[in-house]
């Protein structure tokens, strides 16, 4: 069946940001990328395996499913669960042999519980907190904590990992700074107890990029892996603050076909609530592409592309159409392909200039393009 919706993914661009960060760590450093959220929308498995034939060591997800359906795809790579696992569900960590993230005494007891019964050792990560007041344990709580997961044999800690509240959304990273010297201060009173830590971590995208001294053992980039840049302030830091040189290539583009196009006199008015009204006689492709897809209903004066041209959208975002103008693209006609993110000749729709268009982020552009839609590796 003809695809009439459908996102591209350049395997090339994947696997050069992943060789990028490879030069960016070093050899030694773990590199985890984060493939959550169907790998930013990527696509969770395909994504998954091409990080890992490129270089990468481990991959970071955010939910029990997702590791699942890795595992059942066949990875046997070490998988990181970045996200909350319900006390029912902790048995199944233990059989796909996934590394978790733990802030709870409850995750503790029932896992320490299981790995005792199934002679299984569980391989946690403490999150610890240090300024982003979501996940973690606090530092008047750690060493208690500690001693905790300590009295149960077959719990090995693993990690101690935290993340950072506000490095990519500003270019003064004194909060980072001061998250960085508290989790060392916190990672130190866990060694005074004799503990060894093989992986510290903290890195996202922007971290990896501005702060090596971020990287410890592991770093868990997301945004950036897939080609984009955290953030216009990390993009200008990073030129400013650092001496050496990359590119991103961004890996993703979004297509779709026109679907009729039809002449619309001067004067009437287009789709849902009236809210566009033409000034002169037009031609008007409908698109089958709508807020189901992910293309935000909210979003301000956009245009696709057609033939490398630009082609303004008009009224109303529908669940399943929208509708642009192509009175100047006398060239367009039934099924050309549209560019609704990507490249078309000279024309590019960046992720960030959608992001702009819809007054969000890069990250909420490519993750909320429905999983449905087929992604097809080029
Ligand atoms: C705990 C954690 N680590 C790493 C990342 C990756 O962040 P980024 O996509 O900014 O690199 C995320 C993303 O949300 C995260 O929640």
């Amino acid at each position: 069946m003809e695809n009439l919706v459908w996102v591209e993914i350049s395997k090339e661009a994947l696997k050069s940001n992943v060789k990028t960060f490879r030069s960016l760590v070093g050899e030694s450093t773990i590199l985890c990328p984060c493939v959550k959220a169907n790998a930013y929308g990527h696509g969770l498995i395909e994504t998954s395996k091409i990080f890992l034939e490129s270089g990468a060591n481990w991959l970071a997800v955010n939910a029990l499913y997702e590791a699942r359906t890795l595992r059942e795809s066949g990875i046997t790579a070490p998988i990181y669960v970045l996200g909350y696992i319900a006390l029912s569900d902790l048995a199944e960590v233990l059989n796909l042999d996934l590394r978790i993230v733990v802030y709870n005494k409850e995750t503790i007891l029932r896992l320490g519980e299981l790995s005792k019964k199934s002679g299984k050792k569980a391989k946690i990560h403490i999150k610890i907190e240090t300024g982003n007041n979501r996940q973690g344990v606090l530092k008047e709580e750690i060493v208690d904590f500690v001693k905790y997961v300590l009295s149960f044999e077959n719990l090995e800690i693993e990690g101690l990992s935290t993340h950072f509240a506000n490095i990519e959304d500003t270019k003064d990273h004194s909060y980072a700074e001061n998250q960085l010297k508290k989790f060392n201060k916190i990672a130190a009173m866990v060694e005074n107890l004799g503990v060894k830590v093989p992986f510290k971590h903290s890195a996202n995208s922007a971290a990896t990029l501005l702060f090596p001294e971020t990287h410890f053992e592991m770093v868990r980039p997301g945004i950036a892996t897939y080609g984009m840049w955290p953030s216009d302030e990390t993009f200008l830091s990073f030129s400013s603050e650092r001496d050496v040189k990359i590119s991103l290539s961004p890996a993703l583009s979004w297509k779709t076909k026109i679907a009729q196009i039809k002449t619309v006199p001067s004067g009437e008015l287009i789709g849902y609530g009236c809210t566009y009204k033409t000034t002169r006689e037009s031609k008007i492709a409908i698109l089958p592409v709508g807020y189901y897809d992910g293309y935000d209903r909210g979003i301000a004066n956009p245009h696709v592309l057609i033939h490398g041209k630009r082609a303004a959208q008009r009224g109303r975002v529908c669940m399943n159409i929208i509708m642009v103008d192509v009175t100047d693209i006398p060239e367009a006609s039934l099924e050309d392909e549209v560019v609704l993110i990507g490249r078309d000749g000279d024309e590019t729709i960046s992720a960030e200039q959608f992001a702009k268009w819809a007054w969000t982020i890069n990250y909420e552009i490519t993750t909320r393009i429905n999983d449905r839609i087929p992604r097809i590796y080029v």
